[in-house]
C-alpha cells in the first residue's frame, strides 16, 4: 500500500544521513580519505577518537531503530515495519549524500535486528563484542555478528519473513566487508586502538 511505500522511502532517507562523514567534516576531516576510508563509527574512532565515535555509533543504531518504529507507528504489519529497517540500512550503505556509497551497515543493522528480534539481537551483540575483544578487529567481530545472526535466527524458529530479512542484512554486511576480509588475510587490517 501507499503508506508502506512512503514509510520505506522515508526510512531510506533517514538511513542515508551520513553521521560519520558529517561529524568528521565538522572537524575538518574527510572520512573517505582517512584510515579505512569507511563512513562508520570504527573509522571515526581511529581518526577522531572515542567521543565522536560513540556519537556516530549511537546515531547509526538509532537510524535502524527509528525506521522500524516509524513503520510500526504508521500501523504497518511487522514484516513491512522490518522492511523500513532494511531500507534504513540500504540508505546507510548507499547514501545519496555520499554518491551512493556509504558505510558497512554494522550499527544500523544491529538497531534493526534488535527491534525485530531482541533475543537474536542480544546474542548477536554479545558474540560480536566478544570476538572484537578477542581479536581486536572490529571487522572480524562484525562478520562474527552477522554469522551469529544467520545461525541463531534459524534456531529460534522465527517466521519466514524474519529469517529472510535477517539473512539479507547479514549477507549484505559480510559483502560490505570484502575489503576487510582481504586485509585480514594479508595481515593489513588495523586493530582496535590503532590510530589512522
Ligand atoms: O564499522 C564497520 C567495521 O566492521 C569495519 O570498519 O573502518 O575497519 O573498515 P573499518
Amino acid at each position: 500500500p501507499f503508506i508502506a511505500i512512503v514509510a520505506v522511502l522515508v526510512s531510506y532517507l533517514l538511513g542515508s544521513i551520513p553521521a560519520a562523514a558529517w561529524v568528521a567534516r565538522s572537524r575538518g576531516i574527510d572520512i573517505r580519505k582517512i584510515g579505512s576510508g569507511n563512513s562508520g563509527a570504527t573509522n571515526v574512532l581511529r581518526s577522531l577518537g572515542k567521543g565522536p565515535a560513540l556519537v556516530v555509533a549511537i546515531f547509526d543504531i538509532l537510524k535502524g531503530v527509528l525506521a522500524v518504529l516509524l513503520g510500526r507507528a504508521l500501523g504497518l504489519d511487522a514484516p513491512y515495519a522490518a522492511l523500513c529497517g532494511v531500507a534504513a540500512v540500504l540508505g546507510h550503505n548507499f547514501s545519496p549524500f555520499l554518491g551512493f556509497r556509504g558505510g558497512k551497515g554494522v550499527a544500523t543493522s544491529f538497531g534493526v535486528l534488535a527491534m525485530i528480534n531482541p533475543v537474536v539481537g542480544a546474542v548477536t551483540f554479545v558474540l560480536a563484542i566478544f570476538c572484537m575483544w578477542l581479536t581486536r578487529f572490529v571487522s572480524a567481530g562484525s562478520i562474527m555478528g552477522a554469522a551469529t545472526a544467520l545461525v541463531v535466527i534459524l534456531i529460534v524458529s522465527a517466521p519466514l519473513w524474519m529469517i529472510a530479512m535477517t539473512s539479507f542484512l547479514a549477507l549484505l554486511l559480510i559483502w560490505q566487508h570484502r575489503e576487510n576480509v582481504k586485509k585480514l588475510q594479508e595481515g593489513r587490517e588495523r586493530r582496535l586502538g590503532e590510530k589512522a
